[in-house]
């Protein structure tokens, strides 16, 4: 079975920002926006979409100076069609990773656009600011405390403006007002941000 095989090649994902329980959440929070929005999404695609699209940022797929999605949407192919994936679904899986990251403009799929608008959310709110804080020092996104708090405020200042569906930006509503309250007690008990 396809699902089990899949779960099993990404086992060792394991990663405080992009791992295994990532995948997971938005694989939840797609189904959840589509629900919200009473449209049907392919289950199948979603699964492996979420399951696959980070997959160019692990060993043994990631490469130096190539974009993780791209890794990601090159190798898919292969990967599910050695899982007797349905072929027919691979098209509709590369172009929703494709269409993953903040930065990247969805194609017209409602799959890519709700996907796309997951992702995004999970950089938001409490879980986004955790997701920043756990991976400080570990990774060039956040070399240290200040510029992961740094980011985010980009991210609290430019993320809900790439979100597409009317359903993501609701959730957003609360989730900047998380990290409005994050933002001002950190500042409050730091010297605005000086002393972190
Ligand atoms: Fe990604
Ligand atoms: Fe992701």
């Amino acid at each position: 079975m396809w699902k089990s095989e899949l779960l099993e090649l990404v086992k060792t994902f394991n990663h405080p920002a992009w791992g295994i329980t990532h995948f997971e959440r938005i694989y939840e929070l797609s189904i959840q926006l589509a629900s919200m929005k009473k449209i049907d999404i392919d289950k199948d695609s979603l699964f492996a979409a979420a399951y696959l699209h980070d997959i160019g940022a692990f060993e043994p797929y990631n490469k130096k100076g190539e974009d993780h999605t791209d890794i990601a949407v090159k190798e898919s192919e292969d990967i599910l069609l050695s899982m007797n994936f349905p072929e027919e679904k691979i098209a509709l899986v590369k172009d929703m990773i494709k269409s993953h990251m903040f930065y990247a403009k969805p194609s017209d799929h409602l799959e890519s656009i709700i996907f796309h608008d997951a992702d995004t959310l999970d950089f938001l709110g409490t879980i986004g600011i955790t997701r920043l804080l756990a991976i400080v020092g570990n990774e060039d996104w956040t070399p240290d405390l200040k510029n992961a708090i740094k980011l985010i405020q980009k991210f609290y200042n430019e993320l809900p403006a790439k979100l597409i569906t009317l359903e993501a930006k609701k959730i957003c509503e609360e989730r900047k007002s998380e990290m409005e309250d994050f933002l001002k007690n950190l500042s409050q008990q730091t010297d605005n941000f000086n002393l972190l």
